[in-house]
């Protein structure tokens, strides 16, 4: 069967912390009351669609914007569901697994398998709809990091702890090395990414994803990773899909900063969505869920036990809701879509 929404009356310390890090709790605030389930209903035709856009384009309005919501989001106690700390606690929960599956005794983990994109789509739907809410603008969408088009590879410009402009929208713990505007982020990080040129590196990234969203992901276990059911724990019965396993932990490790322990805050499930930028890179995993899935020949997941399967969220007006992994699949639902951009890799048959 599928594996339901944690059990959060009992929270563990969280697991695989970096050796040397202090301790850490990121338990939730149980509700008094039992989550209800939220499903997505389809949107009236006068209903706002909420445009998600490359991070690099970003206008110097929609810069403030966002910079603006992540204030309003820091400045919320830490114990409010919908403030920053507790944000980047959702997802130390769900990866560093503090909960026990309901009706089970095994551990909940997000990562390494089939939950990992309808997971971050949920956890990215609520964190934007807290910021529109904070921002009080109905149209506010998140941006996506672009790294797969050559004008998007660098940190976006926003984020950079470069420009001085926008420092909420950054952090200390990265890789200064790589958080400049002549950086080209390497989507398959490797010992010599460093030493290659910018012509190579967007090479080795045109080859990277082509290889991840077309010729290693034809079918759904490829893609989305392999299923895991009520009493499995991923890390050790499954395996994640293409995105999951190169550009995602790639960029993640890229970014993070190598002389901190676990190369935090991008380098460290617990400290990733203490980075701003994790959003953004999300956004873009997300949206390249949303390209694969137009590429002929590739269809979801239909099994029950992944439709059915649960999490948990704070919502914009901090209420805790249930969410079914299925119920990601259409964001069309969910009141957002993506701007088309070239894909230059399409053609990029390595
Ligand atoms: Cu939950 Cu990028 O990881």
């Amino acid at each position: 069967s599928a594996v339901l929404a944690p059990n959060i009356s009992s929270c563990n310390p969280p697991l695989n912390l970096p050796w040397d890090e202090r301790e850490y709790n990121c338990c939730a605030s149980v509700p008094s009351y039992e989550p209800e389930l939220f499903r997505p209903t389809a949107p009236s035709s006068s209903a706002v669609v909420r445009i998600r856009r490359p991070s690099h384009l970003s206008s110097d309005d929609y810069a403030a914007k966002l910079a603006k919501g992540y204030s309003l989001m820091k400045e919320l106690p830490d114990d409010d569901p919908r403030s920053f700390t507790q944000q980047a606690k959702v997802h130390c929960a769900y990866c560093n697994s503090v909960y026990n599956q309901m009706n089970s005794s095994e551990l909940f983990q997000a990562h390494n398998s089939w939950l990992f994109f309808p997971f971050h789509r949920w956890f990215l739907y609520f964190h934007e709809r807290i910021l529109a809410k904070l921002l009080c603008d109905e149209t506010f969408a998140l941006s996506f990091w672009n790294y797969d088009h050559p004008n998007g590879t660098s940190v976006p410009w926003l984020y950079s702890a470069t420009s001085d402009r926008y420092s909420i929208l950054s952090t200390a713990e990265r890789d200064a090395r790589h958080d400049m505007p002549t950086s080209t982020a390497a989507m398959d990080l490797v010992l010599v990414s460093d030493d290659r040129t910018r012509e190579e590196q967007l090479q080795e990234n045109d080859n990277t994803i082509y290889r991840v969203m077309i010729r290693d992901s034809y079918a759904p276990e490829e893609f989305f990773g392999w299923p895991t059911r009520q009493g499995e724990n991923p890390m050790s019965s499954s395996l994640s899909g293409t995105v999951e396993s190169h550009i995602h932990n790639n960029i993640h490790r890229w970014l993070g900063n190598k002389s901190s322990i676990g190369w935090k805050d991008m380098g460290s499930f617990y400290a990733a969505a203490y980075d701003p930028l994790f959003y953004a890179h999300h956004a873009q995993l997300d949206r390249l869920w949303e390209v694969w899935k137009t590429i002929p020949g590739h269809m979801e997941y239909e099994d029950e036990d992944f439709l059915n399967a649960e999490f948990l969220f704070y919502n914009e007006v901090g209420e805790m809701v249930r969410v079914k992994a299925g119920d990601a699949s259409n964001i069309t639902m969910l009141g957002y879509s993506y701007e088309d951009v070239l894909l230059p890799w399409i053609e990029a048959v390595p």
